[in-house]
């Protein structure tokens, strides 16, 4: 009893906690009719939830108007994420501290930059205080002019977010510069240069898997790669597999939606995979643990450790596990064992972490297929708890343990 209560609470002060610091930009911009056109933008490029994630930022907004000396341009909605992530500043500048800048002038980083798209100095955006109390922007990569103005103040919430006016767009060569679309864009090559060239050579000779996912990358996809290390010690399992398995099993690493970070980390549930077709249901869990999204099956459980490509409709994030689908793959081995495995170690009444871990046992492949084809192989270490997952946690670490003081004090 007093246990359950006490999860409750936990429970119901981890929701508060999670929903008062968000500011939601498309509804602060909703009271302002003359940026219709830019909030609109703002939710199609599915920056808005990128914004709505962060603190500390500046928004610079456009009205209707001058929006439009930007869309007669018809700019993709690739090169229009580009454009308008230079428009979002890290760092707080209300109305007030924009005319109290040291030295009159600072350069500030912008989302654009903060995506590693823009080289150089491309992604920071000058701000001078002139003479007369005029403010002037500028894309650091546009030789120095400064010609879009201060015009007002739309929205301040210190210091989380605060959304301001500015006459006109500000040009970048680099943000306009056309983005390829989708089906330009070479997936196998982005994995393979970063991380995941095992999979990615895997899929590659594997047509038919590789076709599937050529089918999908126009309408929505999004990847869960394997890191190499852990994708080469599976490779014995792969190639246990029969012709069909390999298929569905390299298609289960392919979600037909795009799905951002973002929508990741706020939405929990099952999803569906290129392999669902009808009674092979080849789905996983998505589970967000704090700041850390982990996807799991009745087998095991892997987490998201980085963001390859996060360009609408194509996401690739990579994963420090190879997850098992339950359709090709035996829970726990319980091999000719005197001890019954202990499975998923039965539930002590904990809300918290869940983390059952079940590994089939590791049998080097006797009988293997092909010799010539097997890499030389290979730390059998499946234990990856990697440190490429810092980046993701976070803040809300803090707030979990907040509201734990919280409940202890209470009672
Ligand atoms: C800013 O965010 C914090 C949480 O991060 C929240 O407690 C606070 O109310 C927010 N401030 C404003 C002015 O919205
Ligand atoms: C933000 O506000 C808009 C408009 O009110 C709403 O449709 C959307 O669901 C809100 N987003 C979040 C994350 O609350
Ligand atoms: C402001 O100018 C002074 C003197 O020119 C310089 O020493 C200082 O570093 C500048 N501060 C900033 C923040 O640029
Ligand atoms: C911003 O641009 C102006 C004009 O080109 C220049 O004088 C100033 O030094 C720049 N500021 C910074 C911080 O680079
Ligand atoms: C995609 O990238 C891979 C690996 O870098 C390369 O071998 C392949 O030729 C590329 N495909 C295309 C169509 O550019
Ligand atoms: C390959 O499959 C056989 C028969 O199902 C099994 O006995 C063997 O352990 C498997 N090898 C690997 C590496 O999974």
């Amino acid at each position: 009893m007093q246990q359950r209560q006490q999860l409750f609470l936990i429970f119901s002060l981890f929701l508060v906690f999670q929903t008062s610091n968000g500011h939601n930009i498309t509804r602060l911009l909703a009271k302002h009719s003359s940026l219709s056109t830019f909030n609109h933008y703002l939710t199609l490029t599915h920056l808005a939830q990128e914004i709505n994630r962060r603190t500390t930022i500046t928004v610079l907004a456009i009205d209707n108007a001058a929006m439009s000396s930007l869309l007669s341009k018809n700019p993709s909605i690739y090169t229009m994420k580009n454009i308008f992530s230079l428009h979002v500043l890290l760092d707080y500048f209300g109305a007030k501290k924009l005319h109290q800048i040291t030295n009159g002038t600072a350069l500030a980083a912008t989302m654009f930059q903060a995506t590693g798209v823009a080289p150089g100095v491309s992604g920071f955006v000058n701000i001078t205080d002139f003479k007369g109390g005029k403010v002037g922007f500028g894309a650091e990569d546009n030789g120095g002019s400064l010609d879009s103005f201060f015009v007002k103040s739309v929205e301040e919430l210190p210091y989380n977010i605060s959304v301001i006016q500015i006459s006109k767009p500000l040009p970048s060569a680099v943000a306009e510069a056309p983005t390829p679309g989708p089906s330009e864009l070479n997936i196998t090559g982005i994995m393979s240069a970063h991380g995941c060239k095992v999979f990615a050579d895997t899929l590659l000779v594997n047509p038919e898997a590789m076709g599937t996912y050529e089918d999908n990358v126009n309408g929505g996809l999004t990847v869960f790669c394997p890191l190499d290390d852990a994708f080469k010690a599976f490779l014995p399992k792969f190639k246990n597999l029969t012709a069909s398995g390999k298929e569905s099993f390299l298609e289960f690493f392919g979600v037909p939606v795009y799905q951002s970070l973002s929508m990741l980390k706020s939405n929990n549930g099952l999803m569906n995979t290129l392999a669902t077709d009808g009674a092979s249901k080849f789905d996983f869990t998505v589970q967000n643990e704090g700041e850390e999204v982990t996807l799991k099956t009745k087998i095991n459980t892997v987490k998201i450790t980085g963001t390859l490509l996060d360009e609408q409709p194509v996401a690739i994030y990579t994963i420090d596990k190879v997850l098992m689908p339950r359709e090709l793959f035996k829970a726990a081995a319980p091999t000719p064992a005197p001890a019954p495995a202990p499975e998923e170690a039965a539930d002590a009444p904990k809300a918290s972490k869940s983390k059952f871990k079940s590994k089939s046992a590791p049998e080097p492949a006797s009988e293997s297929d092909s010799p010539a084809d097997s890499p030389d192989d290979d730390p059998a270490d499946q234990t990856a708890d990697d440190n490429a997952a810092a980046s993701f946690k976070g803040g809300r670490f803090v707030v979990v343990g907040l509201s734990f003081l919280l409940v202890l004090w209470l009672l």
